[in-house]
This record gives structure tokens, C-alpha cells and sequence, in this order.
């Protein structure tokens, strides 16, 4: 299974960074052993898919319908027209600050799988639900309400991200990252069949060029998905570095 280092540069990013995806871009080419992404903000992706060259370009929410009434919203084929090679559904933010819940994740990756995305779901506990001793259960669940049952190991990707990790600069210890890696494979097994074996599993939540290597070596952990550290070549190029030199 290759690797998937991707960024999520969330809302930001002007014309003025894709200086820095030139810079990614010219790492990637050289790191053939790695995929890299990037989803920059909607209004980048075609001009970031044109400097973009081995670096896969996506977009961080879709629609779940195709076209129609929906004032402010993009669909899945118009990321794809525009040059994006999948799309993140179900980010925590989008959980937490847009209500979105399974089902809306769930039609979101379906609507992107029939476009020909490939689906980033997110899933992952907030702080509140890890002190009570409920994470395991929190991720299964929303497991079992966002995959679309016709998923792939070539259009689904998991990114697992404690919402309490992300951009706190705090990450779980190796041990609760690969029990948790475990858990979700043997889910998605569950789900998909053999076709589960295959999906790649990706750890969000402050990642860097400290900690991508430990992570990247826990059991089931197939890549990593970042945010602030996404934002410059300067620290983003060590961590596909690092995931070169853990999938050697
Ligand atoms: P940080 O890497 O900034 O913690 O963000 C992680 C994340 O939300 C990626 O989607």
C-alpha cells in the first residue's frame, strides 16, 4: 500500500502560496514511493491543479447533490471539471461548525465516488467523548454512518483525527494511534470485505516533522493528513521525507 501524505490547508491560501505547492510539487516528483495531496480552498484548485504536476489536487467539502438550488455550495463533478482528484467529507470543523452529521458525510462520499472522486471521510472523537471512555465507539460508529457501502480500497481513504488534536499541538502516544488504526481496519473490513484490506488509513491531528515518523511507523497508519504543517514547503517537505524513509 503507498503511503498518503495530504495537506488541508483549510481556509487558507492566496494565489500568493502557490509558490509553496511548486516547491511541494518538486519533492513529490522526486518521491515516487509516496502519493501526495493538497486541498487547497475552492478557488485554487484549478490553478493549483495546473502548477500541481505529481501532486494530486482536491477540494475539502463537496455537495452531496450534483447541481441544483443550493446558493454557495459546489458539487463533486465541478470539483472534478476543475482538475481535483478527490475531496474531504466529514472533517471535524465541518462536523462541528456545520452540523453535518453521518448521513450528510455518507451522501457527500457517495455523491463524490460517483463523480470519480476519491472520498477523504474523516472521523475521529472530540475531548469530551475520550474522557468517557467512548473514542473506540465514537469512531465505529460514525464508520458505520459515513462509508458508502460501494466504497473501494480505490475511491475510500479514512483519515482518523481526534478533533482534540487537531491544531493543539497534542497527538495521542503511538499505542492509542495503532489500537486505534486496528479498530478501524477490522471495521471497515466488516463493512467492505476484502476490499477493506486495502483502504488506506491516514492519522490527522498536529502532525509534524517531529512526529510524522513515529506516526507513520504505528501499525495501520498508511499516511497522514495535515493541516498547519501543510501550509509551507519548509515544513511540509520533511514530513513526505520522513514517509519515505518509514515505507523504505
Ligand atoms: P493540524 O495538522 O493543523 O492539527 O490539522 C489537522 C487537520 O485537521 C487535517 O485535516
Amino acid at each position: 500500500m503507498r503511503t498518503l501524505i495530504a495537506g488541508n490547508w483549510k481556509m487558507n491560501g492566496t494565489r500568493a502560496m502557490l509558490g509553496e505547492l511548486d516547491r511541494i510539487a518538486a519533492i513529490a516528483a522526486a518521491t515516487e514511493q509516496v502519493d501526495v495531496a493538497i486541498a487547497p480552498p475552492f478557488t485554487l484548485i484549478g490553478e493549483a491543479a495546473a502548477h500541481a504536476g505529481a501532486v494530486m489536487i482536491g477540494g475539502q467539502d463537496c455537495h452531496s447533490a450534483d447541481k441544483g438550488a443550493h446558493t454557495g455550495e459546489i458539487s463533486a463533478p465541478m470539483l472534478v471539471e476543475m482538475g481535483a482528484g478527490f475531496v474531504i467529507c466529514g472533517h471535524s470543523e465541518r462536523r462541528a461548525e456545520f452540523d453535518e452529521t453521518d448521513a450528510v458525510v455518507l451522501a457527500k462520499a457517495q455523491a463524490a465516488q460517483n463523480a470519480g472522486l476519491i472520498a477523504i471521510i474523516c472521523i475521529g472523537e472530540d475531548e469530551a467523548e475520550r474522557d468517557e471512555g467512548r473514542a473506540l465507539m465514537v469512531v465505529a460508529s460514525e464508520l458505520d454512518g459515513s462509508v458508502p457501502a460501494t466504497a473501494t480500497a480505490a475511491n475510500l481513504v479514512v483519515s482518523y483525527e481526534p478533533a482534540w488534536a487537531i491544531g493543539t499541538g497534542r497527538t495521542p502516544t503511538a499505542d492509542e494511534i495503532g489500537e486505534m488504526h486496528g479498530i478501524i481496519r477490522a471495521k471497515l473490513l466488516q463493512l467492505l470485505g476484502e476490499e477493506g484490506r486495502g483502504v488506506r488509513i491516514l492519522y490527522g491531528g498536529s502532525v509534524n516533522a517531529g512526529n510524522a515518523s513515529t506516526i507513520l511507523a504505528c501499525p495501520d497508519v498508511n499516511g497522514a493528513l495535515i493541516g498547519g504543517a501543510s501550509l509551507t514547503a519548509e515544513q511540509f517537505v520533511p514530513i513526505i521525507e520522513a514517509a519515505a524513509n518509514v515505507s523504505q
